[in-house]
């Protein structure tokens, strides 16, 4: 076992986590959001994505969010770029860091993406080419790495395989995402001890969806096989709009608990995290999906 000290946490809340909500947020409730998000401490705040406004409307309004913010020094405001369009627009008002998106299934990647897995990795190298000229940092997200919604049980080798190719084409890192949050610890070890075959577990990230009620177990596996990063979304939000029934990712507050009690570094403040839970809570007119945010308020 060989549970982390310091733990990196990678917000989603702005992008994961909105873009599955049917009430358009404004721009600024965004703004303030992803601003508050950085005043608790996190130096990764997923703000946005440049992907088709026709796919997902909540995401339309990305050039204004990442124009808007007030950007703090030492934080990183990633946006997703599906492809080069979504990348040139993204680089266009600043961005810094951009990640791409793909699969370790074939039917998601076409619900998602509307291409094959390896169109995909096709489509994603002249966004890798791009950013480099540029100096813009790319993260990869394979997603469905335990189980996809259509397909079912996903094997580890599709995973391993797509993120080993994420790393050659030059992203610092990959997220491996269950996100339908099908998956139990055991899954997330089986599917770890693939992947940490081709890429080493400093350069990979969990990103779990919490469906099933298994985030926090899972995360607690990865930490124990040395996963250092960790994704999550302040107030539980979210979900992916082409994956029917997924829920929101793990709450940023409830993983923060965990690892406040752990004794686990991360230079985030729970509290300012619960306040921003309840800013964007409030906003949607529902209560966080997170124990730790309803916990805190009710004491
Ligand atoms: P397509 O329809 O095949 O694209 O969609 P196309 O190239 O044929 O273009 C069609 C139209 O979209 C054109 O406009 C393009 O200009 C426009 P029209 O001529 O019809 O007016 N277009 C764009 N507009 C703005 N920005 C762009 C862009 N690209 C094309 N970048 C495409 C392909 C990839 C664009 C589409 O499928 C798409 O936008 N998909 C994104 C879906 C998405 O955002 N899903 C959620 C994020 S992934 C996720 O949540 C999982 C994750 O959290 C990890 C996990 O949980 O596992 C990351
Ligand atoms: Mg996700």
């Amino acid at each position: 076992m060989t549970t982390v000290s310091d733990v990196r946490l990678y917000e989603v809340g702005p992008r994961d986590g909105l873009q599955n909500e049917k009430k358009l947020v404004p721009t600024e409730v965004k703004v303030t959001l992803i601003e508050k998000l950085a005043a608790a401490g996190l130096t990764k705040i997923e703000a946005t994505s440049f992907v088709s406004p026709k796919w997902v409307p909540q995401m339309a309004d990305s050039t204004d969010v990442m124009a808007q913010i007030n950007r703090v020094d030492g934080v990183d405001y990633p946006v997703l770029t599906p492809n080069l369009k979504g990348f040139e627009a993204a680089a266009a008002v600043g961005a810094t860091e951009v990640a791409i998106f793909g699969a370790a299934s074939e039917s998601f990647s076409q619900k998602n993406i509307n291409c094959s897995i390896a169109e995909s990795l096709d489509r994603f190298l002249p966004i890798m080419a791009q950013a480099a000229d540029q100096n813009i940092a790319v993260r990869g997200y394979v997603s469905c790495v335990v189980g996809c919604p259509y397909e079912g049980k996903v094997d580890p080798a599709v995973v391993a395989d797509v993120a080993a190719k994420m790393m050659d084409m030059g992203c610092y890192e990959v997220s491996l995402g269950d996100t339908v949050g099908v998956g139990t610890p055991k899954d997330i070890r089986d599917m770890l001890t693939v992947v940490m075959d081709r890429v080493p577990g400093d350069k990979l990230a969990l990103h779990c969806h919490d469906t099933y009620g298994q985030a926090l177990a899972n995360i607690l596996a990865g930490l124990d096989m040395g996963i250092a990063v960790i994704d999550s979304s302040v107030a539980g939000l979210g979900g992916c709009p082409y994956a029917a029934g997924a829920s929101g990712n793990v709450a940023t507050e409830d993983v923060l608990y965990m690892l406040n009690g752990m004794g686990v570094k991360t230079g985030v403040d729970l509290d300012k995290i619960i306040e921003a839970a309840w800013y964007i809570s409030d906003f949607l007119g529902h209560a966080p999906n997170s124990k730790v945010a309803v916990a805190l308020r009710n004491k």
